[in-house]
């Protein structure tokens, strides 16, 4: 499994008493926020090699100054000049454009958190994973696009792949490095979203302001309005796939709107493990930033008793068919994930903008997914590089497509 691949870890350094050395990738966003959160409780514990954003130049200079890290890199090379201005009088360096944020991505560090959103993280976590540099992986497109490139990559540099996104943070602690053999299933939970008890009629109709006030987790658009729809749990179950190298078959959702238990892997004798927490994203990541040693933070204890129930659901799959389409796509394999998240970000801000409604977004996605299949584009990308241009061509179809929507905001088919 790509998350064990080296024998000695290298993360141990906080234990040997030099600050681990991280790159932020995403540093302006909901996990880069409470990842700074972490590391400026510890500074003796850690130095920041690079932070990276992508357009907000004032947040990114906040956070490079927050945690005094040696480089800043901004995506939008237009954002150069007011990222330099807002760093002035200080040491850190500035970078702008998509070279400044691999250059970011590479430095020699310890452990790079990937947590840009969308597939815009692939390049630059590639990019650090290719060089044998520890990943703890939040971005969860990089192995819906990329998964089999990656996991390879990993094994070939020895890099490892740390799951810093919640359910799979909590299947590899509930795993303990047991032998993959031994486990008949695992079982993601998902909150269940906004729309848990809605019908398929009210969800079709659902507004932007609606999808995006998710119950229990504060994060970014793109993620919170996936969790909506439970594109998000689809997404997941791909990551899952190649993270713990285990088949669809033995993958399953279960619906937790209390989202304490946050991942269960069963045993072949019958025995269930499970990662347990309150639902506060500084538990995984400092999991992940400390790993194998064990951070203090500040996260909210479990108090099961206060919490009196945990309630458990099956998925609804009529009404949330993008999980249906997710598990199709992961069977279907070869390049359907690449197609499928391609598709889902254009849609998912086409949504976000208004242009498409809610039931849109699974119905062009599936629509992207049947014309890839049609003219090939589906096929396995067989590097990174493969499955970016397969992500390019996709996205442009399907901002082509969405682009050209009625004035009622209906979606004109091609
Ligand atoms: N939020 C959570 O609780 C959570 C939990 C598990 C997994 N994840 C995953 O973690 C990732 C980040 O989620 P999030 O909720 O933190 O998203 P978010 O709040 O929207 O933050 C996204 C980050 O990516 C940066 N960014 C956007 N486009 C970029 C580009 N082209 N190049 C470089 N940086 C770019 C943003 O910079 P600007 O601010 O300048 O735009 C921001 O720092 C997603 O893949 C998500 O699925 C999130």
């Amino acid at each position: 499994m790509a998350t064990s691949t080296k024998a000695t870890p290298s993360s141990s350094s906080a234990a040997r008493g030099r600050p681990r050395r991280i790159v932020l990738l995403g540093a302006t966003g909901s996990v880069g926020r409470s990842t700074v959160d972490l590391l400026e409780r510890d500074p003796e514990g850690f130095s920041v090699a690079a932070v990276v954003g992508g357009r907000d130049a004032a947040a990114l200079a906040r956070v490079a100054r927050a945690v005094n890290a040696e480089f800043a890199a901004i995506s939008d090379a237009s954002a150069y000049g007011a990222l330099k201005e807002a760093l002035a009088g200080t040491n850190i360096g500035v970078g702008a454009g998509p070279e400044a944020v691999i250059e970011a991505a590479v430095r020699e560090a310890d452990l790079v958190v990937s947590a840009i959103v969308g597939a815009a993280g692939v390049a630059p976590t590639y990019a650090a994973l290719a060089l044998g540099r520890d990943v703890a992986l939040a971005n969860k497109e990089c192995l819906v696009c990329a998964g089999i490139p990656f996991i390879k990559t990993a094994k070939r540099t020895g890099a490892r792949l740390l799951p810093m996104d919640s359910e799979h943070n909590a299947i590899f602690q509930a795993l303990g490095g047991a032998d993959a053999a031994t486990v008949e299933r695992m079982t993601l939970t998902a909150s269940g979203g906004p729309f848990r008890t809605w019908s398929r009629e009210a969800i079709a109709r659902a507004t932007p302001e609606q999808a995006l006030t998710h119950p229990n987790w504060a994060m970014g658009p793109k993620i919170t309005v996936d969790s909506a729809g439970m594109m998000n749990k689809g997404l997941e179950l791909i990551e899952a796939h190649h993270l713990f190298a285990v088949a669809a078959e033995k993958l399953d959702v279960v619906v937790h709107p209390q989202s304490v238990v946050h991942g269960l892997v069963s045993f072949s004798d019958g025995s269930v493990t499970a990662g347990l927490a309150a639902p506060d994203m500084r538990v995984p990541i400092a999991h992940c930033l400390g790993y194998p040693v064990r951070l203090e933070t500040p996260a909210p204890r479990l108090d099961l008793a206060a919490i009196g129930a945990l309630t458990f659901e099956k998925p609804d799959f009529e009404r949330f068919p993008a999980l249906r389409l997710a598990l199709d796509v992961l069977a279907g394999g070869g390049g359907l994930p690449t197609v499928l998240n391609a598709a889902n970000e254009i849609a998912v801000e086409s949504f976000l903008a208004r242009r498409i409604g809610f039931d849109g977004i699974v119905r062009h996605v599936a629509e992207a997914c049947e014309a890839a299949l049609k003219d090939g584009t589906a096929r396995e990308p067989s590097s990174v590089e493969e499955a970016l241009h397969v992500d390019h061509i996709v996205r442009e179809r399907s901002r082509g497509a969405l682009a050209a929507t009625t004035a009622s905001g209906m979606l004109t088919l091609q």
